[in-house]
C-alpha cells in the first residue's frame, strides 16, 4: 500500500516504518523533521495546518512518482503518529492544540480525500492512570477497550477527544478508522537499559498498570490494521501479552491496586492492560515478549 504516516520520525514510528517497509508498503513520512532511513520518503509539514495536510495527501511522494506521467497516485491509507507525546513538554494548552486540531486536520483531509483507511495513535493515558494527579485507581481491571475513560490531563483528554473526531468522521463516511490505545512503547535497546530497574521497583510501572508495547510489535498491529477492513470505527489496546513485571498477574494486582475489581478470568502473567482484542480480532502474535531481551530476576 502507499501510506501517508505522520510523525514517523519519533520513538516509535522510527520502529513502524521499517516494519511496514518490509512487509513491502511504501511510506512517505510527513513529520517537522525527516527520518533517516533508507527507503522512506521525508515531507516537512505540520500537522496543525490544514491545507499543508490536503495539499501533502494529494501530492507526489518521490521524484520516481513524476515517471509515469499518469498524475499524482491516492494513498491507500493514512497512519497518523505525529503528536506532543505527554504532557509537560509544552504548556498544557499547547498539547490539546496540536494533538486535537493535528488529529482534526488529517482526518478531514484523508477522508475528503477519499483515503478510506485510517489509523490513529490514541493512547493507554485515556484510562486515566498515568497522569493523574496522585495515585489513582482505574473502575476495573484488566483494561479493556469498552471502559469509560476519564483521564484528568491535556494530553489524555487530547486522545479521548480525538477518538471522538475519529468516530465523527467515520459515521459521516463509512471509511474505516482505528484508533490504537498505544500502551508505553518500548524500543530494543531500552529493555537492558529500563527493566532491571522496573523489577527493583515495580511501583514505578504502576501508573502504566505495568504495560508496554515492543516498537516493532506495534509495527506489526499496524500492518494488521492496514490488512483488516471493513471494521468502520474500532478502539485497539496496542500492548504485549504480558505484563512488564516479574510478579505475576494476581500478585500484582493484589499488591498494587488492592481495591480494584478483576472481571476476567487471567492468564499467569497475562497484561492488566488488555490485548485480547487484538489478538481475537486482528490475529496479532507478538514476537518480542521482555523475555527474550532481559532476564527476571
Ligand atoms: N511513546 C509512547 O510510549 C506512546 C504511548 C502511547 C501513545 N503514544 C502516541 O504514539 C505516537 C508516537 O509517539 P512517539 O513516542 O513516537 O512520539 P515522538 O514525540 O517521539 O514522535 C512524534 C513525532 O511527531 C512529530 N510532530 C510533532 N508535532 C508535529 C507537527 N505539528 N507536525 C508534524 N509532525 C509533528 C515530531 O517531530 C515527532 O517526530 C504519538 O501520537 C503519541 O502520543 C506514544
Amino acid at each position: 500500500m502507499r501510506i501517508f504516516f505522520t510523525g514517523g520520525s519519533g520513538k516509535a514510528g522510527k520502529h513502524v516504518i521499517p516494519y511496514l517497509l518490509e512487509q513491502g508498503h511504501s511510506v512517505l513520512n510527513v513529520d517537522l523533521t525527516p527520518l533517516d532511513y533508507p527507503g522512506v520518503d521525508n515531507l516537512t509539514a505540520d500537522i496543525t495546518d490544514s491545507g499543508q495536510m490536503f495539499n501533502a495527501m494529494s501530492s507526489y511522494a518521490n521524484l520516481g512518482e513524476l515517471e509515469n506521467g499518469t498524475g499524482v497516485p491516492k494513498f491507500d491509507a493514512v497512519v497518523h503518529f505525529a503528536a506532543v507525546p505527554r504532557i509537560l513538554i509544552n504548556p498544557d494548552n499547547e498539547t490539546f492544540r496540536v494533538n486535537t486540531m493535528g488529529t482534526y486536520n488529517v482526518i478531514e483531509a484523508a477522508v475528503k480525500l477519499g483515503i478510506k483507511k485510517i489509523i490513529i495513535a490514541s493512547s493507554e493515558t485515556t484510562y486515566g492512570i498515568c497522569f493523574s494527579d496522585g495515585k489513582t485507581d482505574p473502575n476495573v481491571l484488566p483494561l479493556q477497550e469498552d471502559y469509560d475513560v476519564d483521564p484528568m490531563d491535556s494530553y489524555g483528554l487530547s486522545k479521548v477527544v480525538n477518538e471522538k473526531t475519529a468516530r465523527s468522521f467515520q459515521r459521516r463516511s463509512g471509511f474505516d478508522i482505528y484508533a490504537l490505545r498505544i500502551g508505553n512503547v518500548i524500543e530494543p535497546h531500552e529493555y537492558a537499559e529500563l527493566f532491571p530497574n522496573y523489577f527493583k521497583k515495580p511501583e514505578v510501572r504502576r501508573r502504566n498498570a505495568f504495560c508496554y508495547i515492543d516498537a516493532r510489535d506495534l509495527g506489526q498491529i499496524v500492518d494488521l490494521c492496514l490488512k483488516k477492513d471493513k471494521l468502520g470505527f474500532q478502539l485497539f489496546n496496542a500492548g504485549n501479552d504480558h505484563n512488564g513485571a516479574i510478579l505475576p498477574t494476581k500478585e500484582l494486582a493484589e499488591k498494587f491496586f488492592p481495591n480494584v475489581p478483576i472481571n476476567e478470568d487471567l492468564e499467569e502473567h497475562e497484561a492488566l492492560f488488555s490485548n485480547r482484542k487484538i489478538r481475537e480480532v486482528l490475529g496479532f502474535k507478538e514476537q518480542h515478549n521482555w523475555r527474550k531481551y532481559v532476564k527476571g530476576e
